[in-house]
């Protein structure tokens, strides 16, 4: 009997599946559509405690996981043989408003706008200093996706994409099985990883938050570092694409993008970066970011001895996947409890 089912094929639940399988577990993840098709597909893929101005647990939690990201990555990339585009290209956060300016400029990480120039050139003329955050940097979010689906394969982890799970079926304290398309499921525990749908299978308070996004394609791939201003944030791949987000919208999983959302990205990316005036437009998209209460996503126990929670992680659950993972794996091979939702 599988030891373990993931509902969720994000990079929350792929994360967590293959941390488990490393540990020994025998894993199966459910997802109702592709793998990594969800906020995982969507996302800009930065790797940004600072620059997101995290606080207190949460922050210490985000700059562990980016910490993690180096040894993370290698051990995808050793199970699958992929790049994921890791990139510790440094971020530029931009300061607009000489109120802000003269705050930020006790700032440890201040620069001034000659040398934010320097960082970066091109930078538009409405830039009046900036933080630099050397630390911050980027992953490619689909090229994880494509690593983490191949590592989970080379693990023998079992995948059932296609596979829509309807009902948590749970007798007083315990899930005894999954009702899905794919029939009845069992297994001894069971996580939930289904991102922005959770409360479609449990009472969570995790609701979406519509994020629109573009890209445009940079020829000269003059754009070296992450800018991350107040109204939208630009970041480059090495592969000349630049990423562009993204609207922040609570109005439930209403589809599409729209010409306001675009307009208002491109308008205040321009401002910001001008010469992506002349860039070609390659792709517009839209994914739901998982909110949770405070923006601290659920991990660990529930109400259920044998489901676990691993949703909730909102704007940052590319950053948080490695942490996730490890202390999801901690508690339930080792009965650790180390979750934030704890403190
Ligand atoms: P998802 O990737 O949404 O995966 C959940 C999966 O569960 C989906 O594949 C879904 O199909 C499946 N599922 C749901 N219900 C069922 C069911 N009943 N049966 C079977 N399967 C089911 N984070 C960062 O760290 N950095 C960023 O730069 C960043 N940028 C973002 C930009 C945007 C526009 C958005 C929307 C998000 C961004 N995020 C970013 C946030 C990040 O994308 C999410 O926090 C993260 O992807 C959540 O991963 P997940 O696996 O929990 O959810
Ligand atoms: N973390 C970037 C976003 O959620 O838009």
């Amino acid at each position: 009997m599988t030891d373990v089912f993931v509902i969720g094929g994000g990079v929350i639940g792929l994360a967590t599946a293959i941390a488990l399988s490393q540990r020994g577990a025998s894993v199966t993840i459910v997802e109702r559509d592709l793998c990594g098709r969800g906020a995982t597909w969507a996302a800009a893929g930065m790797l940004a405690p600072e620059a997101e101005r995290l606080e207190g647990d949460l922050l210490d939690f985000g700059i562990r996981s980016r910490d993690m990201y180096p040894q993370w990555i290698a051990n995808l990339m050793r199970l699958s043989g992929q790049d994921c585009g890791y990139w510790c290209c440094g971020m530029i956060a931009p300061i607009l408003m000489e109120g802000d300016r003269q705050v930020l400029s006790q700032h440890p990480k201040y620069i001034n706008r000659e040398e934010s120039h320097k960082r970066q050139s091109g930078l538009g003329d409405s830039i009046l200093g900036s933080l630099w955050l050397s630390e911050d940097g980027q992953v490619n979010n689909r090229k994880l996706t494509q690593a983490l689906l191949t590592a989970a394969r080379s693990l023998s982890i079992k995948i059932l994409e296609g596979t829509t799970v309807y009902e948590i079926v749970r007798d007083r304290d315990r899930v005894t099985h999954l009702d899905t398309s794919a029939g009845k499921l069992q297994s001894d525990r069971y996580i939930l990883a289904t991102g922005a749908w959770t409360r479609s299978l449990m009472p969570l308070p995790i609701k979406p938050i519509k994020g629109q996004m573009l890209s445009v394609f940079d020829g000269d791939r003059k754009l070296q570092r992450v800018i991350y201003a107040s109204n939208c944030y630009i970041v480059p791949r090495q592969d000349g694409t630049i990423v562009i987000g993204a609207t922040v919208e609570d109005n439930g999983f209403l589809q599409g993008n729209t010409a306001a959302g675009i307009a208002q990205l491109l308008s205040n990316a321009i401002a910001i970066y001008p010469a992506i005036a002349d860039m070609q437009i390659m792709e517009t998209w839209w994914g739901f970011r998982p909110h949770a209460p405070n923006e601290v996503p659920l991990l660990g126990k529930s109400d259920y001895e044998n489901l676990i929670l691993a949703t909730g992680h909102y704007r940052n659950g590319i950053l948080f996947a490695p942490i996730t993972a490890k202390w999801l794996t901690d508690f339930i091979v080792d009965g650790i409890d180390n979750s934030i939702n704890q403190k």
